[in-house]
């Protein structure tokens, strides 16, 4: 799978899954544009990933401000060109907790980094793929935006609505070459999910009841954004990828 000549954006790129989605698409000859608020954290990743193939820019960025997405959109078209696979990665889960505690506040900014961020870049990046006849957006949701779990009504809201939106976006844009897919994780070793790869009750449930009786590696969600990103996915569209060890099965 090659992404020769090819530029994209991953959000959240500096670690974790965004990381494992960088290092896949630089090292298949994309060019990479990482971006999240930390700059330190980016400069190293963009360090460590230098020389697989594609080259790796940093770039600081708060996903829940529209000006600084646009910023974002006019650096990478400065320094590598038109875009033509954005990763909409970043995600906060600060509202974490019983529905009747949660607040207008923590709904709302999650919103604005999990849902609205997406469609901002989407809405700044897609028309110049459109006239391109060429784009891949891959959209990282979660198990958690396909069924409900106890506590998780802001971050399985958000992951629910981008679901959806995905499958909008993939039914306006086909027609124009343009593919927009997702990938719902399920737990996956990063810091995001911690609190449960580090709670043995927890992960002696999972390993119970989950048929790859294991935590998922962030390369194991970065394998299946390059099939996303290459032209070997070059007729999917508005589908989402369950990549979980089988925990939805049952
Ligand atoms: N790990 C799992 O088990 C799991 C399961 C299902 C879905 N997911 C999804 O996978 C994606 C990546 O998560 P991860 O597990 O790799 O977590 P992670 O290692 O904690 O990474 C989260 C990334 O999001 C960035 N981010 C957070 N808030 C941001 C903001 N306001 N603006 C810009 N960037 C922001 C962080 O960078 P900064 O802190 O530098 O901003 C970081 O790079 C998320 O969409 C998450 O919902 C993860």
């Amino acid at each position: 799978m090659t992404l020769e000549g090819r530029t994209a954006i991953v959000t959240g790129g500096g670690r974790g899954i965004g990381k494992a989605i960088a290092k896949r698409l630089a090292g298949a000859g994309a060019n990479v544009v990482i971006a999240s608020r930390k700059k330190e954290v980016l400069d190293a990743t963009a360090n460590e990933l230098s020389g697989l193939g594609g080259r790796v820019h940093a770039f600081p960025c708060h996903v829940g401000r529209a000006d600084q997405l646009e910023a974002l959109a006019a650096e990478t078209e400065r320094v590598f060109g038109p875009v033509d696979i954005l990763v909409n990665n970043s995600a906060t889960n600060i509202g974490q907790g019983p529905a009747l505690q949660v607040t207008d506040e923590a709904l709302v900014k999650t919103m604005e980094v999990n849902v609205l961020a997406a469609h901002r870049l989407i809405r700044r990046l897609v028309p110049g793929m459109i006239e391109r006849q060429r784009g891949s957006v891959i959209n990282i949701a979660s198990i958690a935006g396909l069924r409900p779990q106890d506590g998780g009504l802001v971050y399985s809201f958000t992951k629910a609505g981008l679901l959806m939106m995905t499958r909008v976006w993939a039914v306006e844009f086909g027609r124009h070459n343009v593919r927009v897919n997702a990938i719902c994780p399920g737990l996956i070793q990063t810091d995001f999910s911690a609190y449960f790869w580090q709670n043995e009750q927890y992960m002696a449930q999972l390993t119970a009841s989950q048929p790859i009786p294991r935590v998922g590696q962030a390369d194991e969600i970065g394998g299946m954004a390059l099939y996303l990103a290459s032209d070997d996915s070059s007729f999917v569209t508005g589908q989402a990828f369950v990549v979980d060890g089988g925990a939805t099965t049952r």
